[in-house]
């Protein structure tokens, strides 16, 4: 009797373990993770693929290109980031997997797909692992050579490696290239290296161990302490220190708190938190899990920008695999903490990026902003409690736990602690995304990652923080890029846009651009932005048109400083300072375009006089027949002129002159 009712019990417990073992292996339904010991077992199991891209070394690589040597699997890692898409990276993807199989090595090559590898300039890039070697500006037509010389008869192909430019020697490991050498991937240590739709080759990066760690081992105030002594401050722009906030925001006495990641990124040129979310979005989700914890919140919210497709596409299958794995939802990891996160989109405005202003835009109401205090951590979404963060904030979150805060704190300058993402964008020769230590010189950056300036010409500026930063030139380029150091010489580190200007750029027109920018972007709310920013265009514009005065620089100064001391929010707190720190920098050139009525750098249209070199001329008549104002005269074979006051500056004369002979001053 007593053996019929144990056979009673446990063969039902048998048959229903059975099942769900033959469910999980044939029909990839996932398990909830409940323990360290399964979060182990998954990153066990996915860590032999995850091997084989870390042992990559000279010795490897020289042993192992290709299948005809003898290596029993190859990976192709392709970058699937949008700059990479752009260029039908998605598509040589494909390509490549069917090449494989018609091959018949389908069990011996997979084909990844990744984010962002940071060399963007150079994209589509593939690297075949083990040997590492780094494919750059692949196309379609290069997928049948990759696949039979390299893959199978283990054969580099020269004409896709990346030459040194100083050596002009092609360089095949990218460990070895100079825009890697200098660089440290924390925040996008993930980011060109795994799936970014694989939660299990995120698990193998020790993804969601530090969730673990928090949930099982650690009361909220310790996480929080962890946080507070790395020394991380918020990468959105501010720079304020992260686990106060936290700290700030725990204190708070609420029946419901909220998460939200701010992914907004407006900043003309910045992809630094679309790279992330693109190439890592586990790492924001876990992040957020961990903020959710240490703050009391069971709810998370993303704000991210419709303009984002992919962006967006990688974080719902994250948020998915994420609740599959049980990393979200009730109970998470076996425990009675509890959370979730959804998805909010933007439609891309710039002032939506500032926080109350994201608030209110989550709520549906106008994306305007509120002055502080209270701060959303007093009062936010729903008027609750609300710790707002920004992507490589969190990005930066599970590796300190999994590392500590000590090691954060040792890395970076002595109030900027670890390292920040820039997308290095303008004349430079490597454009792309780069991640350095904070204390990294400008030069270093500039000189060394971004390969100096473009064509060999002279560098003119940086504009580090998009519209709300400064342009600084020749003299600051020493200078370690921290938050404080940064605002010291007349500029920020913002979110982490850098553009590198040359000779051929006039900093009066750069300040415009930027002005005209935050005019556009203006909510309207406040009189100093709406009305005090549209003056100082109208003013820049009267200036590169050749009408202004000395007068009109002394009021851009006057009117720049009266709006940054009493706008209602950062956008029109900032707004000035382009204007202001080229004023600073470049007075020159602004009274060039005053009194001179020249632009020396040749972009300001109104300014710019077209002479034919009588000398050069041959009277080929061709510059007259394209001139749409009828402003060039003389007769066949007879040197040609141009009449100033028919002139309309478009350039066409110019453009199709053979002989060299018009110019412009
Ligand atoms: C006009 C304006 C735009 C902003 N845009 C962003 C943005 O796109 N992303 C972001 O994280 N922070 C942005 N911020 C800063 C946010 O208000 C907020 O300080 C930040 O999200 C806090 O996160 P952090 O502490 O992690 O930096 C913006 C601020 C202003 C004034
Ligand atoms: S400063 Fe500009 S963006 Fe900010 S509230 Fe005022 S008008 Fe709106
Ligand atoms: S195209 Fe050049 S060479 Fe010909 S008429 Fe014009 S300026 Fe002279
Ligand atoms: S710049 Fe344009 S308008 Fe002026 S002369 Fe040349 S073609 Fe004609
Ligand atoms: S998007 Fe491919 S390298 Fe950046």
């Amino acid at each position: 009797m007593l053996i019929f009712i144990i056979l009673l019990v446990i063969f039902p417990w048998f048959l229903i373990s059975l099942i769900c073992i033959f469910a999980r292996q044939h029909f990839d339904i996932t398990m909830k993770i409940l323990s360290i010991e399964d979060l182990e077992k998954i990153r066990e199991s996915a860590k032999s693929a995850l091997c084989l891209r870390e042992v990559s070394n000279k010795v490897v690589a020289e042993k192992s290109c290709g299948l005809a040597c003898g290596t029993k699997h190859l990976q192709i890692l392709i970058c699937g980031g949008t700059g990479c898409k752009a260029s039908s990276s998605h598509l040589i993807a494909e390509n490549l997997k069917k090449c494989i199989s018609d091959a018949g090595i389908i069990d011996k090559v997979d084909v990844i797909t990744t984010g962002c590898f940071g060399f963007c300039e150079k994209g589509p890039i593939v690297k075949i692992i083990p040997d590492n070697t780094f494919y750059i500006q692949v196309t379609l037509e290069d997928v049948e050579e990759i696949v039979k010389e390299h893959i199978i008869a283990g054969k580099r192909i020269e004409r896709l490696l990346y030459v040194d430019p100083k050596t002009e020697k092609s360089v095949s490991d990218s460990k070895h290239m100079d825009f890697y050498r200098k660089q440290k991937r924390i925040a996008l240590r993930n980011c060109g290296f795994i799936d970014p739709e694989n939660i299990e080759e995120y698990i193998a990066r020790y993804g969601y161990s530090a969730l673990a760690d928090c949930l099982l081992k650690r009361k909220s105030a310790d996480v929080i302490d962890i946080i507070k002594k790395s020394g991380l401050r918020g990468r959105g722009g501010g720079g304020f220190p992260t686990g106060i906030k936290w700290e700030l925001t725990n204190h708070q006495k609420a029946d419901v708190k909220y998460v939200v990641c701010n992914a907004d990124e407006g900043d003309p040129g910045a992809f630094m938190d679309r790279s992330i979310m693109e190439g890592d979005p586990h790492s924001i989700v876990e992040a957020m899990t961990i903020c959710g914890y240490s703050i009391g919140a069971s709810q998370g919210l993303v704000y991210i920008r419709a303009e984002y497709p992919l962006a967006v596409r990688r974080l719902q299958v994250a948020i998915k695999q994420a609740r599959e794995y049980g990393f979200l939802g009730e109970h998470i990891l076996g425990t009675n903490f509890g959370f979730d996160i959804n998805i909010r989109y933007g439609a891309g405005a710039f002032v939506c990026g500032e926080e109350t202003a994201l608030i209110h835009s989550m709520e549906g109401k106008r994306g305007e902003p509120t002055l502080k205090p209270p701060f959303p951590a007093e009062s936010g979404y729903k008027g609750k409690p609300t710790n707002v963060n920004n992507v490589e904030t969190f990005a930066n979150i599970p590796i300190i736990i999994n590392k500590g805060a000590k090691w954060f704190a040792s890395i970076g300058s002595e109030k900027s602690k670890g390292t920040k993402v820039f997308a290095l964008a303008g004349k430079i020769n490597n454009v792309g995304l780069i991640e350095v230590p904070m204390g990294t010189t400008l030069r270093e950056v500039i000189y060394e990652i971004g390969g100096g300036i473009k064509d060999g010409k002279k560098f003119k500026a940086v504009q580090t923080g998009g519209p709300s930063g400064g342009c600084l030139t020749e003299k600051h380029l020493d200078t370690p890029i921290d938050f404080d150091n940064l605002i010291k010489v007349g500029s920020m580190m913002g979110s982490g846009g850098m553009i590198v200007m040359d000779e051929d750029d006039c900093m009066v027109s750069v300040a415009r651009f930027y002005l005209d920018f935050t005019v556009g972007e203006s909510c309207g709310k406040c009189t100093p932005c709406r009305i005090g920013n549209k003056r100082l265009l109208e003013i820049l514009n009267k200036i590169t048109q050749g009408n202004g005065t000395e007068k009109d620089i002394q009021t851009l100064q006057t009117l720049g400083k009266v709006i940054k001391d009493t706008a209602l929010c950062g956008l029109g707190q900032t707004s000035p300072n382009p204007v202001l720190s080229t004023l600073d920098n470049f007075y020159d050139e602004y009274l060039e375009h005053v009194y001179d009525k020249k632009c020396r750098a040749k972009q300001c249209k109104s300014l710019l006089t077209y002479h034919i070199n009588p000398e050069l001329c041959i009277g080929c008549h061709l510059c007259a027949k394209k001139c749409p104002a009828d402003a060039i005269v003389g007769t066949p074979r007879k040197p040609h002129t141009i009449l100033p006051e028919k002139c309309i500056k478009c350039g066409m004369c110019m453009s199709h002159c053979k002989f060299k002979a018009i110019s412009v001053c």
